[in-house]
């Protein structure tokens, strides 16, 4: 993984990376009491700003934290450090936490104490013509987390446990399985390819709600049916294609699962139609006029 880029954004100002300090009375340090987004940004614009933003105001809202920003504010924060940051491909990373007060209580301050709030940029993580063509392996994992995985908590210990159990098992991704259904990968969401149908399992409290998922399916429409439905792990194994997204890196395919391959075991046709229709969405971006605040 690249190093993050130099200018971050802490509580109002921008500093270097290597100045920025919280107190460790922090809520988001000492309980994972606070949430957070991950945005790509093409040729110095913001991807599927709306959608990011739209589900942090939800995550806040879910766990009641005040939103300290409007869209508006959102924007020209990021904008700012985009550019301090020179521009170019890289994503942004934001955590809002319920703040810090002087002690270390469950309940919620009372009064209520400002918010943390920070951003950092960082390039975008680097995958060869080779890795994609040759597909990444996945395990599959029990799921072990909390009953409402739809919040982006930065409690993310599970998950954390999870992906290093596919680092350990030579794997790229963990896929997580409850009840014998398959419901996303530690950091992405998860889709099968079956009898030329693409099908995904339906937003729920098990599920973070992928952007780029979103945007997986509205471009798939143009190219083959879709279903959003569940999927046992029986038709995980049995499928043509298995396909992870996540807004750094879109769509991979998914061509082992267990050590046993998927399909032909090559990354497959579908697959390859959606990744030209991705490039072409992120092209029309970069030719877009660049946010001036
Ligand atoms: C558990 C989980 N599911 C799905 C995703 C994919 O979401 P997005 O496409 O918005 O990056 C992520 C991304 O971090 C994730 O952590």
């Amino acid at each position: 993984m690249a190093e993050p880029l130099p200018q971050c954004y802490l509580n109002g100002d921008y500093v270097a990376l290597s100045d920025a300090r919280i107190s460790p009375l922090d809520r988001g340090f000492l309980f994972g009491d606070s949430v957070y987004e991950v945005l790509p940004v093409f040729a110095g614009r913001m991807f599927l700003f709306r959608e990011h933003f739209d589900r942090l105001a939800r995550s806040l809202r879910e766990i009641r934290v005040e939103n300290p920003h409007t869209h508006q504010e959102w924007r020209a924060i990021l904008e700012q450090l985009i550019v301090r940051n020179g521009g170019g491909d890289m994503y942004v990373y934001l955590q809002v936490t319920r703040g810090a007060e002087f002690g270390r209580n469950h309940a919620f301050p009372v009064p209520a104490v400002k918010p943390t709030v920070f951003v950092m940029a960082s390039p975008l993580p680097v995958l060869t013509e080779e890795q994609r063509a040759a597909g990444f392996a996945a395990i599959t994992v029990q799921d072990f987390r909390w009953g409402r995985c739809d919040i982006k908590s930065t409690a993310l210990l599970a998950n954390v446990l999870m992906k290093q159990q596919a680092a350990d098992a030579g794997a790229y991704e963990a896929l997580i399985v409850r009840d014998g259904e398959v419901l996303e990968g530690s950091s992405t969401s998860v889709f099968i390819v079956a009898n030329g149908v693409l099908v995904t399992p339906p937003n729920s409290h098990r599920i973070l709600p992928g952007t780029t998922r979103d945007a997986t399916l509205s471009l798939a429409t143009n190219v083959m049916p879709v279903e959003i439905r569940s999927i046992s792990l029986d038709e995980l194994r049995a499928a043509d294609e298995v396909w992870i997204s996540a807004a750094t890196r879109d769509v991979l395919p998914v061509t082992s699962v267990d050590a046993a391959p998927i399909g032909s075991g090559k990354p497959g046709p579908a697959w390859l139609r959606l990744r030209e229709a991705f490039a072409r969405l992120r092209q029309q971006l970069a030719d877009t006029p660049v946010y001036e605040p």
